[in-house]
C-alpha cells in the first residue's frame, strides 16, 4: 500500500522522542533541514546561555570566570552526556580541538602504540582529511608508518595482515552513509594484533554505536553535525581505557597535565583520556554545546536509534514511490545495520537538483559527480516532514523545473 501524508502523520502521533522538537529552534520560513550529516539543529536554549555567558560570565567575571565557572569542566561535562550515544563509558570522552587536531593527536598516539606491524590500513572512503591526516605522519613522523588506502571494501577486507599496525576508518562512508561492521573489523584487527581508529562522525547522534561493546581502541568525530555543537563547535574523542595510560599524549599541553594550575615545569599527564585535551577549551563554542549535551543527557538512545531507522526506512520509501520512476536511484544500503547517518542518492541532474530543493526550501546536499544526501536528524525531524520534502522533490523532478539556467551554478 503507498504511503501518504496522514500515514507520517499517525507515524509522528505515536513518536516517543516528538516533545524534543520543541527543544531546538524552529526555522521562522518551512524549510525542512536534511543536513545534519553536515550541520545538526540549534538547540532553543543557546541564545540565552550565549547572553548570560557574555553579560554574567564574560563581562562580570573575567578572569575569575575559571574559578567560578564551569567552562573547565565542559570538556568532560559534554563527553560525559554524550558517552552513552557511542557506548563509551563516563570520564572516556573529551570534548576537544576539531576532528581533524583530534584524528592527527589520537591516530598519532594510536603509531606508537602499536604491537606491531608497519602500515595504516584505510580506504578511500575515508573522510579526506582522515587520509590527509595519515598521510601527513608518512611525511612528518621521525617513524613513518606506510599508509595503505584501499579502493574498495572488499579491498580492505583481503588486506589484514601481519604488516598491518592500524586499521583506520570512517564508520560511515560520508557519500554513501555506508556503514562498516565495527564489531567485524575490530575483532579481525586484534587478530593480527593489530588497533583501530574510527572515526563517528556520520554515526553519533544517529545511529547505533558500541565502542565497548565492539571493543574498539580509538575514535573520535565532529560535534557539529548530528550531535548539534554549532558551527566550529568542538570535536570528541574517545580512548578505550586499556590505552589510556600507553604513553604521553601526541601534544602535550597544560590542560592534559595532572596538575594545571601548579604550573610545574615537568610534564605529568593527567590519567585517562583527559590527557589528550591540549590548551585552553573553546569556552564559548563549549557554552553552546553544553546545551546540546543537556538534551542528549535526557534522550534515550534505544529511541533515537528506533526513531533514525524509522525515517530512514521512511525516506527510502519514500523516494521510490514518489521519485524512483523520476530518475531517483537509492546509494545507501537497505540493510539497516549497513546504514549511517544519512541517506545518500543519486540522479543524473544532482547538483541543479539540489540547487532546485535549496529553493524549494529543503535543504540536503551534493556531492559530485551526482549524488545527494539527506541527513537524519531523529530529535527534530517529523516524519511528516520527510513526506513534505519528498514531495518537493517529485515536484521538481516531475515539472523539469531543475534544468533552469538558475540552477546550474551548484554549491558546496
Ligand atoms: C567523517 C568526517 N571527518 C572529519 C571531518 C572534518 O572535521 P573537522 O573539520 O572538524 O576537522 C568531516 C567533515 O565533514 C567528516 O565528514
Amino acid at each position: 500500500m503507498a504511503i501518504d501524508r496522514t500515514h507520517c502523520q499517525q507515524l509522528d502521533a505515536q513518536d516517543p522522542l516528538s516533545g524534543f522538537k520543541a527543544r531546538f529552534q524552529p526555522p521562522q520560513k518551512h524549510t525542512i533541514f536534511l543536513d545534519a550529516n553536515s550541520m545538526g539543529a540549534m538547540p532553543a536554549a543557546v541564545p540565552d546561555r550565549l547572553a548570560s555567558f557574555c553579560t554574567d560570565e564574560w563581562v562580570e567575571l573575567r578572569r575569575q570566570g575559571w574559578n567560578h565557572t564551569e567552562w573547565l569542566d565542559r570538556p568532560r561535562q559534554i563527553g560525559d552526556a554524550i558517552a552513552h550515544l557511542m557506548g563509551a563509558g563516563q570520564g572516556n570522552v573529551v570534548v576537544c580541538d576539531n576532528t581533524t587536531v583530534n584524528l592527527y593527536k589520537i591516530l598519532t598516539y594510536a603509531w606508537q602504540s602499536r604491537k606491531s606491524g608497519s602500515t595504516i590500513l584505510t580506504e578511500d572512503g575515508n573522510f579526506p582529511t582522515d587520509l590527509y591526516v595519515a598521510q601527513g605522519l608518512n611525511h612528518n613522523h621521525p617513524d613513518p608508518p606506510e599508509i595503505k588506502v584501499c579502493a574498495s571494501r572488499d579491498e580492505l577486507m583481503d588486506s589484514f595482515n601481519t604488516d598491518t599496525a592500524i586499521v583506520y576508518l570512517s564508520h560511515a562512508d560520508y557519500r554513501s552513509g555506508e556503514c562498516w561492521n565495527m564489531a567485524d573489523i575490530n575483532h579481525r584487527a586484534h587478530a593480527i594484533d593489530a588497533l583501530t581508529v574510527w572515526d563517528l562522525s556520520h554515526s553519533t547522534g544517529a545511529i547505533p554505536v558500541d565502542l565497548t561493546g565492539d571493543d574498539a581502541d580509538f575514535a573520535v568525530g565532529c560535534g557539529y553535525k548530528y550531535l548539534s555543537a554549532g558551527p566550529g563547535g568542538s570535536a570528541y574523542l574517545w580512548v578505550n581505557p586499556r590505552h589510556a595510560e600507553n604513553g604521553w599524549p601526541t601534544i602535550c599541553g597544560w590542560m592534559g597535565h595532572q596538575d594545571v594550575f601548579a604550573f610545574a615545569t615537568e610534564y605529568e599527564p593527567l590519567s585517562g583520556a583527559g590527557r589528550h585535551a591540549t590548551g585552553t577549551p573553546a569556552v564559548i563554542a563549549n557554552e553552546i554545546f553544553s546545551c546540546a549535551a543537556q538534551i542528549w543527557q535526557e534522550v534515550d538512545e534505544k529511541h533515537l536509534w528506533a526513531k533514525h531507522k524509522a525515517l530512514g526506512d521512511l525516506t527510502m520509501e519514500l523516494l521510490e514511490q514518489e521519485c524512483g520512476s523520476l530518475g531517483v536511484t537509492i546509494n545507501t544500503p537497505r540493510e539497516y545495520k549497513q546504514r549511517g547517518g544519512h541517506i545518500g542518492f543519486s540522479h543524473p541532474g544532482a547538483g541543479p537538483v539540489s540547487e532546485a530543493l535549496l529553493a524549494a526550501g529543503v535543504v540536503g546536499s551534493f556531492r559530485r559527480p551526482n549524488s545527494l544526501r539527506f541527513g537524519l536528524g531523529p530529535l527534530y525531524l517529523s516524519y511528516e516532514d520527510i513526506w513534505e520534502a519528498v514531495s518537493r522533490l517529485r515536484k521538481i523532478l516531475e515539472s523539469g523545473d531543475w534544468q533552469d539556467a538558475k540552477y546550474q551554478t551548484v554549491s558546496v
